[in-house]
């Protein structure tokens, strides 16, 4: 069935009235006009003490829950690690975010979906995590709320304070908070305590385990914003060169006492530069107890909207006052921007079409597993977008919130996805808390409801699933599209209760028929391309789990970049697509087992060293001309034999030389790329980019000697000293000329002087089985990536490297002076 005619207008009317954003939780802000604000949001990431527990093993376990009945059932009073007197002394000292999945070993007998990683209920010694963490209240945060906030925690997590039971989550995907101001010992020790059991999977990848991002101790006055309580609506009222926007704020306030309570509500807009240039005020009043959303207008003129080149982002200040005290301070960046599909011409951001050229991206990363700092967080989308991308999906979960605040601020679009699509209590809540923490990011163009859900996506149960979604959206947001990524069943009931057809591969369908049928349907590849490339392998060598760096090797459901791409640019009415994956992640070693344990679908590997399919997709989505050349050139024994030299360019005309002869210029056509067939003789391959027949760029790639050195390059040489930043060192083996060894895998033992420490080591093998915290690492294919992480000291983080063979070497980070943010 088609669209109606009423449902297409309010399809693109709700996508014109744009939209906004939140960070994360609302940030505090210490001072205002009237004074400090009362708020306090203290980070809690440092000192925690962890443990494996045991699933089955009582003793293992603590005694938790089974020691005796009534050790089990008084609040306040429970058995095992939640009680207060829990001595915990012998416990590792850990910060989060952490992931204890990165410490276990992997087993060829374990779940290859999920990399062969001990954890899971077939390993009860490795699946179960305690976390306590002791911290002061003083006596005079009495009458004040306190809650604490978890941005994610893998997975199914009870949360204790001090000996009573105040929370079980179960996703390990959403973020949560909870009000615990009964509970809290004012004037002494407080103990929070976490027990994460990743026994079970949500995702058929490396998920895994334990207190993996930033956990926040939040203080207000009763009268308070609530949680993710802000939402900026924007309309674009005027377009052209100075354009304006007419903005709705929506602002939901909280009095947590006895007693009525009458305030003013000062709402101000804060430009890029910092300048106030809009305001709205109201003078209300709250019952006891009560919650109410204020609904206040206001205008911004000469607004400077948010974009992939000036993501331009305002800050909503909610100020709350009474009688000219300063109760509560909550701050909301977000952006201006409109956006549309139009089933004929596909994407528009700020009035003109743009192709979506988009990654599928799993929240793991290699090296640390799923606990990602925020630099690298960002280190990710700074890849992503230097390939070309404009656009990435979270597969297939919600993610950690500055992930996006990533986004927002270097111009990236969003299609953020729910983990599970369905209607139940608990999906829906998941679907309402993330979309009232997520809706302000100016980033977020569309909310994807679930992914391949092969049972429901072709049937009136998933009809009326995507109604009752759709219609939980609608009401947090208006301003978004829905979608769901299907891996078939194109057309059906389910196709027209999303208002974007998410259409996963195209060899499952044929997407041509599809809009043929449903003229009136935006569409989109929520899922496509899918190449299995390992880094720098130019030989089949299966028995390693290995695929080779061309263009080639596709899984049945999936289309070569070159392929995909094409028939994407060819469609003005496709929106665009969303390639499985930009990163290699943990698990689904596609195409072989064991010993592969990580994807080879990514067009980087899981350290972000980019793979040949990076130039591909850099030279037709990207802005800057490309020129890349593979494979290596160090053939030893295969004199004579044919190798197949590929080139990536976006140059007009391409020349290949090798070893000083010309073998031509040609044409690079469009979309494509050029492929010669040369016999190997040691020396070098050349090519030579022309536009307009001027030459405009040179690569040679040559024989190597053999590994004589190590190098050290940081992405950063200047970190701050506020015991989070890290700095990534690309570690390459090189010759004696400086040429990397591409086929180097030498040892290399790691050490670190300084206030500073190494958090993980990822070489991009997807068959590595060497954890990620050890400092005694392979490199694969001549490099590998060092995460440095500062102290709290400043000055000289040195690090060093040696292998065997090769001459030592260090690199210096210059751990830079920071007050550290405020903690518990
Ligand atoms: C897709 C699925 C992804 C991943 C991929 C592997 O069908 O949506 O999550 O499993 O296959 O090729």
């Amino acid at each position: 069935m088609r669209f109606s005619t009423p449902a297409k207008l309010f399809a693109v009317a709700i996508f014109l009235f744009l939209g906004p954003s939140s960070t994360a939780w609302g940030q505090i802000s210490t001072q205002s006009q009237g004074g400090a604000s009362p708020r306090e949001r203290l980070r809690m990431d440092f000192g925690w003490r962890f443990s494996l527990g045991h699933v089955s093993d009582l003793a293992k376990d603590f005694d938790y829950f089974g020691g005796n009945p009534y050790g089990d059932a008084k609040t306040g009073d429970l058995a095992g690690p939640p009680h207060l007197r829990f001595d915990d002394s012998e416990w590792e000292v850990v910060d989060v975010p952490h992931d204890w999945g990165v410490t276990v070993g992997y087993d060829p007998e374990g779940d290859s979906s999920h990399g062969y990683r001990k954890i899971g209920r077939k390993y009860p010694a490795n699946s179960i995590g305690w976390y306590r963490k002791t911290f002061e209240i003083g006596e005079d945060d009495l009458g004040k709320r306190v809650s604490l906030e978890f941005d994610g925690v893998f997975r199914n997590c009870r949360v204790f304070l001090n000996g009573h039971p105040v929370w079980h989550h179960e996703s390990g995907y959403t973020s949560f908070g909870l009000d615990v101001t009964d509970y809290i010992n004012y004037g002494g020790k407080n103990v929070v305590v976490v027990r994460a059991d990743a026994t079970g999977y949500e995702l058929w990848s490396y998920e895994g385990a334990g207190i993996y991002r930033h956990v926040w101790l939040v203080k207000t006055e009763p009268l308070h914003v609530a949680r993710w309580g802000t939402h900026v609506l924007s309309e674009i009222t005027k377009v052209g060169d100075t354009p304006s926007a007419a903005l709705t704020i929506q602002t939901t306030l909280q009095n947590d006492q006895d007693a009525e309570a009458k305030y003013r509500l000062l709402s101000t807009i804060v430009d890029p530069e910092g300048k106030n240039v809009a305001t709205a005020a109201s003078n209300l009043s709250l019952g006891p107890w009560e919650s109410d959303e204020i609904t206040q207008r206001t205008e911004v003129g000469k607004a400077l909207l948010w974009s992939l080149e000036s993501p331009h982002l305002y800050t909503l200040v909610t100020t709350v006052e009474q009688e000219g005290r300063i109760l509560d301070t909550y701050e909301t960046p977000f952006g201006l921007r409109t956006f549309k599909f139009d089933p004929d011409r596909g994407f528009y951001l700020n009035g003109k079409p743009m192709k979506l050229k988009g990654v599928c991206l799993h929240q793991d990363h290699g090296g640390v597993g799923i606990a990602v700092p925020d630099r690298v967080q960002e280190y990710r989308v700074e890849k992503v977008k230097e390939m070309g991308a404009n656009a990435i999906r979270t597969a297939h979960n919600w993610v950690a919130p500055e992930m996006l605040d990533a986004c927002d601020r270097l111009g990236i679009l969003v299609m953020d996805e729910a983990r599970m699509s369905g209607s139940s209590v608990e999906l829906l809540d998941q679907l309402g808390s993330m979309i009232r923490r997520d809706r302000n990011h100016p980033s977020i163009f569309m909310w994807c409801v679930g992914n391949e859900e092969h049972k429901i996506q072709g049937n009136e149960t998933g009809g009326r699933i995507i109604r009752t979604m759709k219609r939980l959206v609608r009401t947090l947001d208006p301003t978004r599209p829905i979608t769901l990524s299907m891996n078939g069943a194109w057309g059906s009931v389910v196709t027209e209760e999303v208002d974007v057809q998410g259409c996963n591969y195209l060899a499952i369908g044929d997407i041509d028929q599809l809009h043929r049928d449903f003229p009136d349907k935006p569409i989109i590849l929520s899922e496509s391309g899918s190449t299995l490339i390992t880094r720098g392998i130019y030989e089949r060598s299966d028995e390693q789990g290995y695929a080779i760096d061309y263009d080639d090797v596709v899984p049945g459901w999936g289309a070569s970049a070159e392929k995909m791409w094409k028939i994407c640019v060819e469609r003005d009415w496709l929106a665009g697509t969303f390639v499985w994956t930009g990163i290699d992640y943990g698990g689904e070693p596609l195409p072989h087992d064991w010993p592969a344990v990580n994807s080879n679908l990514g067009i980087m590997d899981r350290a972000c060293f980019p793979k040949n399919n990076f130039y591909y997709y850099k030279s037709w989505w990207g802005d800057e001309t490309v020129l890349h050349l593979f494979p290596h050139w160090n053939w030893p024994g295969q004199e004579g034999q044919e190798k197949a030299v590929w080139c990536n360019s976006n140059c007009e005309e391409v020349e290949l030389i090798v070893n000083g002869e010309s073998l031509g210029r040609s044409e690079m056509p469009r979309n494509s790329r050029l492929k010669w067939s040369v016999p190997y003789a040691p020396g070098y391959i050349e090519v030579r980019g022309y536009n307009g027949g001027q030459l405009v760029a040179t690569k040679r790639v040559e024989t190597t000697g053999s590994a004589a050195a190590i190098r050290l390059t940081p992405d950063r040489a200047a970190i701050k000293a506020d015991k989070q930043d890290v700095s990534m060192v690309t570690l390459e083996i090189i010759d004696e000329e400086g040429h990397v060894v591409p086929t180097a895998g030498d040892v290399v033992q790691l050490s670190i002087e300084g206030d500073g420490k190494i958090i993980g080591v990822c070489n991009g093998d997807p068959s590595c089985h060497v954890l990620e915290n050890q400092t005694t690492y392979p490199a694969f294919n001549g490099l590998l990536m060092v995460f440095v992480q500062a102290g709290s000291d400043p000055g000289a983080i040195t690090l060093k490297a040696a292998s065997k063979e090769l001459s030592p070497t260090r690199v210096v980070i210059e751990a830079e002076p920071y007050t550290l943010d405020p903690s518990v």
